[in-house]
Formats: C-alpha cells, sequence, structure tokens
C-alpha cells in the first residue's frame, strides 16, 4: 500500500483524530475503508460485509457474514410504541426532521443499550442502529406520503427489505428487481463512511461527552441534513430540475463562479478532494444502470448533468479551484428513478452513513486516551472593560 502512495505525517499531525477506518488522498482522489479501495468494495463487495469490515476491519468469512447479517435482522422492527410517535408529526413534515426527532427517541426505549462502557451494550446499540435505521427511514416515507407502515422481511437482504418497506403496499406486493436492490446496495456503500466528515465529527463530539450512543447518531443525521452536507443530494437534484434544460447551463455557471452570488453547483467540489470524487464515478455507472432499469434511459435531468458537468470541468474558474463533481452530483437522477422523492434522498444517505457513525464511535468510545472534544477558539472581539450601568449609557 505504502509503494501506491506515501502517507504525509505532516498531515496527520494536524489531524483532528486518528483513525483505521478509512484513508482519502484528496488529491489523488483515493478513497480505502480498511485499506480496501471503495471501487472494489463497489463493484464486488455487498453492503453487509462492508458494514462488517468497518466495524471489525476485516472481511467477513462467510460464517461470520452469515451470523453477522443474522444478528442485523434480529433488530430491524422497532418497539411497537415507537408507531404511535410518528402521528405526532405533520404528514408534510420533512422525512429527515422526522428521521432526527425518531432516531433521537430510541434513547427513550432501548434502555439496555445505552451503558457504553459495557461492550455487549455498545454491540448491541450498534446492531440496532444498523438495523432500524432503513425500518424507521421507511417508516418515515410511508407516513410522509400517508401510506400504512410495513414491517421487515428477514429474509431478504438489507437493501432489497428496504426496498420493500418504502415501496409495498397492502394490495400489492412489491417484487423486487435484483438490478435495483444491487444498485440500492451499491449507493448504500458508497455512502457508507467517509472519514471525519462534519456529521461522522458530530457523532464524535457528542459521544465524547458520554451522552448515549442513540442521541449521537441523532446529532449526526441533524447535522448531515445540511445542503452543503448530506443534505447536497436533495439541493443538486433541485437545481438540475432548476436548470431544466441544456442551453440554460451558462447562466447557472456564471452564478456560481460569481462571488457576490451565494449560489453553489450543488453536488460540486469538496473539503478534502481536489481531484474526481472515486465515489461520482461509481455513482454515474449506477445511475446508467437503474435508468436503464426502470426505462427512463432518456430522462432531461442526466442530460443536463452530463453537459452541467462537462461545461464546469473545462471552466478557468472549477480548474483552478479544482471543484470535480462529488458523490451527490448524479445521486439524486439515481434515487429519482428508483422510486424516491428527493426529500427521502438525505435519509437515504443517513441511512448508509450509520454504519459508519457507529463504527467511528465505537473507535472513538475504546480509545483508552479518549477526552471530552473540546474545540478552542481566537477571541476577536472587546478587551476586558467594566459594566456601564445603564443610567450611563
Ligand atoms: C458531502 O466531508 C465529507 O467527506 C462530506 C461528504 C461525505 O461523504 O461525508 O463527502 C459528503 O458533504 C459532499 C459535499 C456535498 N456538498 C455540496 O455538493 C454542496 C456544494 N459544494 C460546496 O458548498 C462546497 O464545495 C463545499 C461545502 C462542499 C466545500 O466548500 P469549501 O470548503 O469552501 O470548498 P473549497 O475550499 O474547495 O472552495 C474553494 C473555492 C471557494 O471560493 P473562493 O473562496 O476561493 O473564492 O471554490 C468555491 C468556494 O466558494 N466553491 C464553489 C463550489 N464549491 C466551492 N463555487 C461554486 N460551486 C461550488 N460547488
Amino acid at each position: 500500500r505504502t509503494k501506491m502512495f506515501t502517507y504525509d505525517p505532516g498531515f496527520t499531525s494536524t489531524a483532528s483524530c486518528e483513525s483505521k477506518i478509512t484513508y482519502i488522498d484528496g488529491d489523488r482522489g483515493v478513497l480505502l475503508h480498511r485499506g480496501y479501495p471503495i471501487e472494489q468494495l463497489a463493484e464486488h463487495g455487498d453492503f453487509t460485509e462492508v458494514c462488517y469490515l468497518l466495524l471489525y476491519g476485516e472481511l467477513p468469512k462467510p460464517p461470520q457474514k452469515e451470523e453477522f447479517a443474522h444478528r442485523v435482522t434480529q433488530h430491524t422492527m422497532v418497539h411497537e410504541q415507537m408507531t404511535k410517535f410518528f402521528s405526532g408529526y405533520r404528514r408534510d413534515a420533512h422525512p429527515m426532521a422526522v428521521m432526527v426527532g425518531t432516531v433521537g427517541a430510541l434513547s427513550a426505549f432501548y434502555h439496555d443499550s445505552t451503558d457504553i462502557t459495557d461492550p455487549h451494550q455498545r454491540m448491541i446499540a450498534s446492531l440496532r442502529m444498523i438495523a432500524k435505521m432503513p425500518t424507521i427511514g421507511a417508516m418515515a416515507y410511508k407516513y410522509h406520503i400517508g401510506q400504512p407502515f410495513v414491517y421487515p422481511k428477514n429474509n431478504l437482504d438489507y437493501a432489497a427489505n428496504f426496498l420493500r418497506m418504502c415501496f409495498t403496499v397492502p394490495c400489492e406486493e412489491y417484487v423486487v428487481n435484483p438490478v435495483l436492490a444491487r444498485a440500492m446496495d451499491r449507493i448504500f456503500i458508497l455512502h457508507a463512511d467517509h472519514e471525519q466528515n462534519a456529521s461522522t465529527s458530530t457523532v464524535r463530539l457528542a459521544g465524547s461527552s458520554g451522552a448515549n450512543p442513540f442521541a449521537c447518531i441523532a446529532a449526526g443525521i441533524a447535522c448531515l441534513w445540511g445542503p452543503a452536507h448530506g443534505g447536497a443530494n436533495e439541493a443538486a437534484l433541485n437545481m438540475l430540475v432548476e436548470i431544466g434544460t441544456v442551453d440554460r447551463i451558462p447562466e447557472y455557471i456564471a452564478k456560481a463562479k460569481d462571488r457576490n452570488d451565494p449560489f453553489r453547483l450543488m453536488g460540486f467540489g469538496h473539503r478534502v478532494y481536489k481531484n474526481y470524487d472515486p465515489r461520482a464515478k461509481i455513482m454515474q455507472k449506477t445511475m446508467y444502470e437503474v435508468l436503464e432499469a426502470t426505462g427512463h434511459t432518456s430522462d432531461p435531468l442526466m442530460k443536463v448533468a452530463l453537459e452541467l458537468e462537462k461545461v464546469a470541468l473545462s471552466d478557468e474558474y472549477f480548474i483552478e479551484k479544482k471543484l470535480y463533481p462529488n458523490v451527490d452530483f448524479y445521486s439524486g437522477i439515481t434515487l429519482r428513478a428508483l422510486g424516491f422523492p428527493t426529500t427521502m434522498f438525505t435519509v437515504l444517505f443517513a441511512l448508509a452513513r450509520t454504519v459508519g457513525w457507529v463504527a467511528q464511535w465505537n473507535e472513538m468510545i475504546q480509545d483508552p486516551h479518549q477526552r471530552i472534544g473540546r474545540p478552542r477558539q481566537l477571541y476577536v472581539d472587546a478587551p476586558l472593560r467594566d459594566y456601564v450601568p445603564i443610567s450611563n449609557r
């Protein structure tokens, strides 16, 4: 591995923490999970074994994979009382608002897995979050569209189970298309973990105070929602819809380049990648597969997205600032073709990222040198001064 690229000790010395889970080389567009390239995991692996890899550090052997998958299925249902919890939300509430509230409320149900000093309770809490996020995400969707909740079926794999919970209705069983289930699974892999991004750092910071794991994951969901972060997939599709046709691209490129205009090309740019986000290439390939399988190969938004990327990548502003498409640029077109409304896009991101949050939370909790996170600041306002009574102001 060191032959491929040298680790820059200087860089790690300025890093916010040490981790064994994910490595990113932003200049080269490299993403490794426990040393395995994202391209190989997405091509040959599945989300269950990537979950195992992120949590335990190695790809599972067949019996390990089977046992892990089985343990996850034992936690896919949520406490029946939670269904009543949903009726407190407005139907038109954004599903991410529902996710923040409902995942945080798991702390109110599962008292037997909140003692973070107990390895067994940490493991149960981890499995519960990985297992329940698809169920809660599907419930948020069903509630949003006014359809009845669908219970998980443990004989289906992770992605197929989620698609069925979202799209089955009592009067018509949803038949899972294996091509779409594979695409959903790969999309989960692409979003599983990404080093110390804003939401993962939020989970670590929350966890460093000893807060219970469900509350920490709820904090991560809240942070991910922002359009600069996980909310960008929804914002990117809304942007493509607003642009509408290829002939309007120059107008939006000009807006993106105008420093006085707050508009940004959604799905473009990255805090770390100053090269093409490797996940974006895989997402584009997945987009073609899903559009083909769902009969949307002439989706006009795909034409706009491909032309927008071409124009931006040949524009000196984007070249000079090293702005490339990121994982969110093509995901919206893909998820819409799978049948999801834009309001569900970030829920899918949160669902997949839960395993990364949980793996990083476990790594932090088990670090014997771990202290409470306490970022400092540079104070830049008034110097020391005496109180002035209001009569003298
Ligand atoms: C994710 O951190 C992670 O790993 C996140 C993530 C993960 O998996 O967890 O990868 C997921 O959040 C991906 C990013 C999704 N967000 C978007 O696509 C929103 C659009 N992107 C921008 O908001 C922006 O690129 C950010 C927020 C992602 C990064 O912002 P930065 O840190 O300001 O980017 P930068 O330092 O590279 O910017 C350099 C310049 C700046 O202009 P100047 O101050 O130099 O004049 O480029 C400009 C930026 O304003 N710029 C853009 C731009 N992104 C940066 N200009 C136009 N369009 C853009 N998209």
